[in-house]
């Protein structure tokens, strides 16, 4: 699953997209503390030179990671992204972590990756895919997931992280209206509430696809609003993709004419109760790691 991307405008019954590099940005700040434990969970079954694949990079919210995990086994990282601008913001991380030896970002389609991995036999010992591989992008992401797990070199690992979005707090004290708000949001990004496409079935993908050993590790990100890094995710990330999911869903999401006005006031920073306000506020992040291993073969 990934993370909603950001949504700033209060009209229309798509997802905005449109401040989608501050969106990275301040999402990989956000992020920042659990993204070490997270890549030092993908351990291959051989020793290196590891080929290591950021699918779906953006702006880098994991490459500096993934490169120490490549450095440290003499290998290499291809990030890829389908958005110019992102992958450009990735380049220039790279460089300034002094990596642009080992590491190259290139516009492109994951799948394309994938076929020409197929097609040259050049496997990946480690793939990440952050916040990618969901309904909202991929129509089949258990295909994609397959794709992915496809190459894979024996022993290599396949690593599926979400920022958990649809399961955080980022309202406190106000679950019911949290619970509309979000059902509003998935609304806005048309992704379905269940079955075999559900932005909530990595795992399943993943045995399916026919990892080995799939884990599930929870990294939990959490803090107050007084800090500045989950304010600013918070404050001009979640609660105006929030008012945006209102304005365009919050009725097909069962929100009455009370529940729209006290979203209003609880989100609008203008409003004497905005929920800012509150000196106790605070978000919980549950982020998901899920991994699974390529067979060895005989
Ligand atoms: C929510 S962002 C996550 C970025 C990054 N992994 C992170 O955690 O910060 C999802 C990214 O996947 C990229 N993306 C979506 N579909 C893609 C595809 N088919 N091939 C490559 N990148 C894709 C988007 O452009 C976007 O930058």
């Amino acid at each position: 699953m990934e993370t909603a991307q950001p949504a700033t405008g209060d009209t229309g019954a798509a997802p905005d997209v449109s401040r989608k590099i501050n969106y990275l940005a301040l999402n990989r700040e956000f992020t920042a503390g659990v993204m070490g434990p997270a890549v030092s969970a993908l351990t291959p079954e051989r020793d290196g030179p590891w080929r290591v694949l950021d699918a779906g990079t953006g702006t880098g919210g994991a490459l500096p990671e993934l490169i120490e995990l490549a450095r440290g086994s003499g290998g290499s990282v291809l990030a890829v992204d389908l958005d110019a601008d992102a992958a450009e913001v990735a380049r220039t991380l790279a460089v300034t972590l002094d990596a642009g030896d080992l590491a190259e970002v290139r516009v492109a389609d994951l799948r394309e990756v994938v076929r020409e991995a197929r097609a040259s036999g050049e496997l990946f010992d480690v793939i990440w895919a952050a916040d990618v591989v969901w309904p909202a992008a991929f129509g089949d992401p258990d295909a994609v997931v397959a794709e992915l797990a496809g190459v894979l070199a024996p022993g290599g690992v396949l690593g599926l992280f979400t920022a958990n979005y649809y399961q955080s707090m980022f309202l406190p004290g106000h679950s019911r209206l949290e619970r509309l708000i979000r059902t509003a949001s998935e609304l806005t990004w048309g992704i379905p509430s269940d079955g075999p496409a559900h932005y909530e079935r990595l795992g399943a993908w993943m045995r399916q696809a026919g990892l080995e050993d799939v884990r599930l590790r929870v990294l939990p990100v959490a803090g107050p609003m007084t800090d500045p890094v989950v304010r600013g995710y918070v404050e001009q990330i979640v609660w105006p993709e929030m008012r945006h999911a209102v304005a365009a869903r919050g009725r097909a999401a069962g929100m009455n004419d009370d529940d729209v006005a006290r979203a209003g006031e609880l989100l609008d920073p203008d409003s004497p109760t905005y929920a800012g306000r509150d000196p106790d506020g605070y978000a919980v992040a549950p982020m998901l790691l899920w991994t699974g291993t390529a067979a060895r073969r005989a």
